[in-house]
C-alpha cells in the first residue's frame, strides 16, 4: 500500500521504516527540513538500535522517502498516519496544537479518492471523533465515512526496542469509525503475527492511556514497596522476585528504582488525569502514582547526603542521562531532576551518557561537564550516582575505590569502597 506518515520522530520514523520493510511504499512528512534532509541521506535524526540499517535499506529499495510537502504525500497515498507529538499543556493536560494543524493540512490535501486517516499519536479519548474528524471535514468539504475513512491505531513501542516492538507487538488495536476504515488499516498489518483488536476510536484511545497508566502505576507501586523495604532493611529485589512469580502479577515492571520518565508515561498519566477532571472525576490512584514519581529521584540524593553530608564543591559523577538505556531521549529523564537538585546544593557534576549528551546539553546547559565515555567522567570524581542502566555501566571494575549510589540495581558492587541502593 502507499502510506503517508506525518511526523518523523520516534514513532513516525520507526512506523515508516517498519512498514517499508513489509513491502509498503512510504512517504514520511515533517515540517523540520533538517530532519527530512537527514532521513533522505540515511541518517536517522534520533537514536534507535537497528534504525539506521533499516532506513538505509528502505532508501536503497526506494520504498521510503521523506518530504516537507504534506499535500503531495497525502495525494500520492491511500492512507495517512498522524504521528506528531502530543506534549503536556501548561496545566499537564494534552496540547493538541500539532494534531489540529496536521488534521487541517490533511483535510486541505484530500482529493476525490477515498483516503483513510489514522491517528497514531497518543490522544485523549474523544479527540479523533470530536477534533480530528470535524477539522478534516471542514477543511476538505467531505464527509467522514463515505468520503474518507478514520481510525485510531495506538502505538505501544518502547524507545530502545522500538523496531522489535513495532514488528512483533503483543496486539494491534484498531479503532475505526466503520468497517472499511478498520479493514484498510488491518491490511497494512497483514504480515504481522499479533492478534488484532477491532473497536471504536474512543476505546482505542483509552486502551493506550489505560496501558501507560497501569505500567506507570506498577512502577510507582514497586518503588513504594522498595522505599518501605529500604527502611525495614529488606532487599526489594528479592521481594519483587517472589511477587513476580505470582502469575496474576508478572515479573515485568517490578524493578524498584528512580521512577519513570520519558516522553510518554509522565505526560500520558497527567493527560488522562486532566481528562478525568473534565468529567468531574478525581483519579486518586493515578495522582498518587505521579506524586510518588516526583519525589523518587530525590531519594538518591538523600542517601548521598546521609553518607557524606554537605555536597558543596563535591565532584559527583552521574552515570546515565537518557531516561532509559538504548535511547538518546532526555524528555522527563530523572537525571534532570537529580542534576538540578545537586547543582542547587553546590555540587560539581561530571555527567556521562553514551548517546544522550547532545540532547542533555540542550536541556541542562553548560552548568555541568559532559562525557560520552564513563571512564573519563570517573577520573574526575569518586562519588558515583548510577541513574540510567546502560549495559556498559555494569562493569564492576569501573567502581574500584568509588562510593556508589545505585538508582537502578545494576551492580553487585564487589569492588566499590562503598555501595548503597535506593530501594535495597
Ligand atoms: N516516543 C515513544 O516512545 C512513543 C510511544 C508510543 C506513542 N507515542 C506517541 O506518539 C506521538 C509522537 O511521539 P514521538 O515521540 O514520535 O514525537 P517526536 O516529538 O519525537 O516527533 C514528532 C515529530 O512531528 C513533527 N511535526 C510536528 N508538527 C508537524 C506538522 N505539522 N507536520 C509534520 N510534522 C510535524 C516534529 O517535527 C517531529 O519530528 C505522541 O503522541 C506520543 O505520545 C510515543
Amino acid at each position: 500500500m502507499k502510506v503517508c506518515i506525518v511526523g518523523t520522530g520516534y514513532v513516525g520514523l520507526v512506523t515508516g521504516v517498519c512498514f517499508a520493510s513489509q513491502g509498503h511504499n512510504v512517504m514520511c512528512v515533517d515540517i523540520d527540513r533538517q530532519r527530512v534532509k537527514k532521513i533522505n541521506s540515511g541518517i536517522p535524526p534520533i537514536y534507535e538500535r537497528g534504525l539506521e540499517v533499516m532506513l538505509k535499506q528502505a532508501l536503497k529499495k526506494k520504498s521510503l522517502r521523506a518530504t516537507t510537502d504534506l499535500k503531495r504525500a497525502v495525494q500520492s497515498s491511500s492512507i495517512s498516519f498522524i504521528c506528531v507529538g502530543t506534549p503536556s499543556g501548561l496545566l499537564g493536560d494534552i496540547d493538541l496544537r500539532y494534531i489540529e494543524e496536521v488534521a487541517k493540512d490533511i483535510g486541505r490535501s484530500l482529493k476525490d479518492e477515498y483516503h483513510v486517516i489514522v491517528m497514531k499519536s497518543t490522544v485523549v479519548p474523544g479527540t479523533t471523533d470530536h477534533s480530528l474528524i470535524p477539522l478534516v471535514e471542514s477543511t476538505s468539504g467531505r464527509k467522514a465515512g463515505p468520503d474518507f475513512g478514520v481510525a485510531m491505531n495506538p502505538e505501544f513501542l518502547r524507545e530502545g526496542t522500538a523496531i522489535d516492538d513495532f514488528l512483533k507487538p503483543d496486539r494491534i488495536v484498531i479503532g475505526g469509525i466503520d468497517e472499511k476504515s478498520i479493514e484498510t488499516v488491518a491490511r497494512l498489518y497483514k504480515g504481522f503475527k499479533a492478534p488484532i483488536m477491532k473497536t471504536n476510536p474512543k476505546t482505542a484511545e483509552m486502551i493506550k492511556y489505560a496501558t501507560n497508566s497501569f505500567l506507570a502505576t506498577k512502577i510507582s507501586f514497586i518503588n513504594e514497596i522498595g522505599n518501605i523495604c529500604k527502611l525495614l532493611g529488606i532487599d526489594a529485589y528479592e521481594v519483587a522476585r517472589g511477587l513476580g512469580m505470582d502469575s496474576r502479577v508478572s515479573p515485568a515492571f517490578l524493578r524498584a528504582g528512580l521512577g519513570f520518565g520519558g516522553s510518554c508515561f509522565p505526560k500520558d498519566v497527567k493527560a488522562i488525569v486532566g481528562k478525568a477532571k473534565e468529567v468531574y472525576y478525581h483519579p486518586s490512584v493515578l495522582n498518587a502514582a505521579l506524586e510518588l514519581n516526583e519525589t523518587q529521584p530525590l531519594r538518591l540524593i538523600k542517601l548521598v547526603e546521609n553518607k557524606i553530608g554537605d555536597l558543596r564543591k563535591k565532584s559527583i559523577v552521574v552515570l546515565g542521562l537518557a531516561f532509559k538505556p538504548g535511547t538518546d531521549d532526555m524528555r522527563e529523564a530523572p537525571s534532570i531532576k537529580i542534576i538540578s537538585s545537586l547543582l542547587k546544593k553546590g555540587a560539581v557534576i561530571q555527567a556521562a551518557d553514551p548517546k544522550a549528551v547532545e540532547n542533555a546539553r540542550q536541556i541542562i546547559g553548560k552548568r555541568i561537564n559532559y562525557y560520552e565515555d564513563a571512564k573519563e567522567a570517573l577520573k574526575k570524581g569518586d562519588i558515583v550516582l548510577i541513574v540510567t542502566e546502560w549495559d556498559e555501566y555494569r562493569d564492576e571494575e569501573l567502581y574500584r575505590g568509588k562510593m556508589v549510589f545505585d538508582g537502578r540495581n545494576i551492580l553487585e558492587a564487589r569492588v566499590a569502597d562503598y555501595y548503597e541502593g535506593i530501594c535495597w
